[in-house]
């Protein structure tokens, strides 16, 4: 009786407050029918659940970043309604993911389905993205992060990652999707952040220039094997430290007992993971360069995550032969633009999404582990990009390039 009298009371707000007719929007009714018809238990298999207490949050964005409704509100703050609701035992997390497609489609709106210490959260996000949106980020809004990203935007406002959970990211999409904005939206996160370093390889030598004088910065495949050996170098000292300290299993546990002494947070950028390719060139010494390049960067996905050094790389062409699953799996976080074939979208995503998104310039989809959102891309042009990073107390790693130097000095 509480149930139907707050979904009627929600209602009745959601119309008039708002003022959507009811048909165009997903009603509370229409959740509830599909999850009671898409989710049931199945008898004798009760005991399955893997979450103790299934609750869910269901939160209604107005388009414009506002909640527009919440069902059974526990907590409330301006435009800001929170709520949880309990479901039967009885039910898997697994359950629910395997029905996402089930409810976008039903509720013509962007379903995000995440479990949050043991709570089941379904976010219900409708609206439409916008189309272009500027950079704006407050890396002070998210302390609970070691590396706060800002990618952009969706219906509920900032879309914000942290890079050191995934630990490396790869972006993918046909050319002129926003590939080379996003990674700038990254870089210019992390110039927010006084303990990080950024290494970029830019073989095009147009986007990430910006950075040159801020980060260290590989403009073609001799260069960029220099910086991504320095950085493996890094990372094998680095583990050994890490182990030889008794119970220490990472850099953050490295820094909690060091704090004087912290270690900073490497990032490497690589704006097309294409050039590791050997068949990108036919002149021998090269392609074993090229080989050379992908066998650290290969080592890299697979064990720098411990020692505070995270891989963001971009890839036009995404295919298993380009980046084959041993490695393509250590990238848990995956950025998708439009994608120019449905098996592109596959290698990106594990499905054909990224093929079906629509041709604006920064449309991607977050993928991180099984969870999925879609978002715009934020968007400054260089110029603005510039002035943002001067403003930022990004630091270089100068000591590279003094090594750079000693390397290079003749040994007699
Ligand atoms: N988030 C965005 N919002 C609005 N416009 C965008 C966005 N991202 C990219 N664009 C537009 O698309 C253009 C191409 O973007 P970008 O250079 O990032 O593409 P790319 O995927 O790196 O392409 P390529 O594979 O050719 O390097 C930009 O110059 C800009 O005009
Ligand atoms: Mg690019």
């Amino acid at each position: 009786m509480k149930f139907k009298e707050s979904l009627r009371e929600a209602k009745r707000k959601f119309i008039w407050n708002l003022g959507y007719h009811p048909l165009v929007t997903p009603k509370p009714e229409t959740f509830i029918q599909t999850l009671k018809k898409e989710i049931r238990t199945r008898p004798g298999r009760e005991l399955e659940s893997e979450i103790e207490n299934i609750m869910f949050e269901l939160k209604l964005y107005n388009g414009s970043g506002e909640y527009a409704m919440h069902l059974n509100t526990v907590k409330k703050a301006e435009n800001h309604f929170v709520t949880f609701w309990q479901l039967p035992r009885g039910l898997t997390y697994r359950q629910y993911q395997d029905k996402r497609e089930v409810f976008c489609n039903n509720l013509k709106a962007q379903v995000i389905i995440e479990e949050r210490n043991g709570s089941l959260m379904i976010e219900v996000i409708q609206g439409v993205l916008p189309s272009k949106k500027g950079f704006e980020f407050d890396i002070s809004k998210y302390p609970d992060m070691l590396l706060p990203v800002m990618i952009g935007w969706d219906q509920a406002g900032p879309v914000v990652i942290d890079l050191q959970k995934l630990p490396h990211l790869l972006i993918t999409g046909t050319t002129g999707t926003g590939k080379s904005i996003c990674m700038q939206n990254i870089i210019l996160s992390l110039a927010n952040n006084s303990n990080v370093m950024l290494y970029g390889c830019d073989i095009g030598r147009v986007n990430m220039a910006f950075i040159s004088d801020r980060a260290v910065f590989a403009k073609d495949i001799f260069e960029s094997l220099d910086v991504i050996s320095y950085l493996v170098g890094i990372m094998n000292k680095r583990l050994q430290v890490i182990e030889s300290i008794p119970g220490c299993v990472d850099i953050v546990g490295f820094n909690e007992s060091n704090p004087d002494n912290k270690l900073p947070f490497l990032t490497l950028l690589i704006d097309e993971f294409g050039f590791t390719s050997e068949k990108m060139t036919r002149i021998k010494e090269e392609k074993e360069l090229r080989r050379q390049i992908y066998t650290n960067i290969a080592g890299m996905a697979l064990l720098a995550r411990k020692t505070g050094i995270h891989l963001v790389v971009g890839l036009q062409k995404s295919s298993d032969e380009l980046i084959p699953t041993t490695v393509r799996d250590m990238f848990t976080g995956r950025i998708a633009h439009r994608a120019e074939s449905q098996s592109a979208s596959q290698v990106a995503l594990g499905n054909s999404d990224a093929y079906y998104l629509p041709s604006t310039p920064g449309r991607a989809i977050l993928k991180i582990g099984n969870e999925f959102r879609i978002f715009q891309g934020a968007f400054y042009d260089p110029k603005k990009a510039r002035a943002y990073l001067a403003k930022t107390s990004l630091r270089r790693d100068n000591r590279y390039y003094a090594e750079q130097q000693t390397n290079r000095l003749p040994t007699s």
